[in-house]
């Protein structure tokens, strides 16, 4: 009675212009493995949990990117969002079909966009998590342990006290979601914070509770639609269900308050690769440091510590070019030196702007 619900209706604007919002990051090869992101997370789940109790939550207008990714899931095993409201409403909606199927059951959510290195840690860990969360009535979240001061994750401050026997699991003192630098930078110095990572574990009956306190409205709305999920009703109830839904994130809304939070310490090599530059640090390079996604084409000359992420077809001579950044999709190429790419985001908003 374990269900898995991924996470994949985020648009992720810092892969721009690889990543778009009709493309997301999802659904990218980012890492030229041969496989997307959503794929590789959908088979580290097969390794956990029966094929038919993983869900995927998305927008309906990624309905059949999600098909096409993972075409052996059937119909019911993703669910659309008709509009955008972040991660906590997803959640709700997800967890309202589980407990009708099976209120006894328990849940991970997971984002479908993250690299972790070592599967068999990662299997592990989850499967620890899940038996956990039979015996205790938590919130457990798997922490990483941080690297640098990142303003985009979750910080958490475990405590020394532990639930039960289980001597991985820490009581969570304060939960901080995307703190200013200031705060990041205190909390990486003090050592006692892990990040978020965005990956949890819970009953049905935890999360239910937790929603009920914190979003009741949320709560209620999926709540009185279970007796049309699964038939034709559904899509109808939904439609008008989820525009009434506040946009918040499970962590601003759930993960900041509740007081029953744990966190397993994981390392499994995660990374969210959140922006080019983490995609450069876990890539392949050669002994000049240049990183090539798509080698089939590309010819190097005197450059080094280069990412080059181009379409397999076209050709692409780079010359005395370092520390760059060189990504195209099919419209659209951008050239940056990897020291500047947190603009990225603004270039994407003024692109907006003024295409
Ligand atoms: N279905 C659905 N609907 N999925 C969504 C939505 C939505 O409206 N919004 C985001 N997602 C998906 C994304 O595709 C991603 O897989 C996952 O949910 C997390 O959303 P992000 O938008 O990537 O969140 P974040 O990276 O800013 O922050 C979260 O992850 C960090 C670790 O990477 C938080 O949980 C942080 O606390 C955490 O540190
Ligand atoms: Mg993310």
């Amino acid at each position: 009675n374990n269900f898995a619900l991924i996470m994949a209706g985020g648009v992720g604007s810092r892969f721009w212009p690889v990543s778009r919002t009709s493309f997301p990051k999802q659904f990218l090869d980012i890492l030229g493995t041969g496989k997307s992101l959503i794929q590789t997370t959908f088979d580290r789940f097969k390794k956990i949990i029966p094929v038919e109790n993983i869900y995927i939550l998305t927008n309906e207008n990624y309905r059949s990117l999600v098909k096409e990714h993972l075409p052996f899931l059937q119909d019911h095993q993703i669910i659309c969002e008709p509009v955008m409201r972040n991660t906590a409403p997803c959640i709700a909606y997800g967890t309202a079909k589980i407990r009708k199927i099976n209120p006894g059951a328990s849940i991970v959510v997971a984002p479908s966009d993250h690299l972790i290195l070592e599967t068999d840690v990662f299997v592990e860990t989850i499967n620890k998590a899940l038996a956990a969360s039979k015996q205790n009535d938590c919130l457990i979240t798997l922490g990483i342990k941080p690297s640098r001061p990142d303003t985009g994750y979750g910080y958490i401050q475990f405590s020394d006290e532990l639930l039960g026997e289980d001597h991985e699991l820490h009581k969570v003192k304060t939960f901080t979601e995307k703190p200013s630098i200031e705060i990041a930078e205190t909390f990486l110095a003090s050592g006692d914070f892990l990040w978020n990572s965005g990956i949890f574990v819970w009953s049905v009956n935890a999360i239910t509770t937790a929603f009920d306190k914190f979003l009741p409205d949320m709560n209620e709305i999926f709540r009185d639609g279970e007796p049309y999920y699964n038939t034709d009703k559904e899509k109808e109830y939904i439609q008008t269900g989820f525009q009434k839904c506040v946009n918040i994130s499970i962590d601003y809304g759930i993960m900041e308050k509740a007081n029953n939070v744990y966190v397993m310490p994981a390392d499994f090599g995660w990374s969210d690769l959140g922006t080019w530059a983490s995609v450069y640090e876990l890539s392949e390079k050669d002994y000049v440091g240049n990183a090539v996604i798509n080698k089939e084409k590309v010819m190097m000359y005197n450059s080094s510590n280069c990412l080059v992420n181009v379409p397999s077809d076209k050709m692409v001579i780079l010359e005395g070019l370092h520390d760059y950044i060189v990504v195209e999709s099919n419209d659209t190429l951008l050239i940056c030196p990897r020291s500047n790419e947190q603009h990225v985001k603004q270039i994407v908003a003024d692109v907006k702007q003024n295409f």
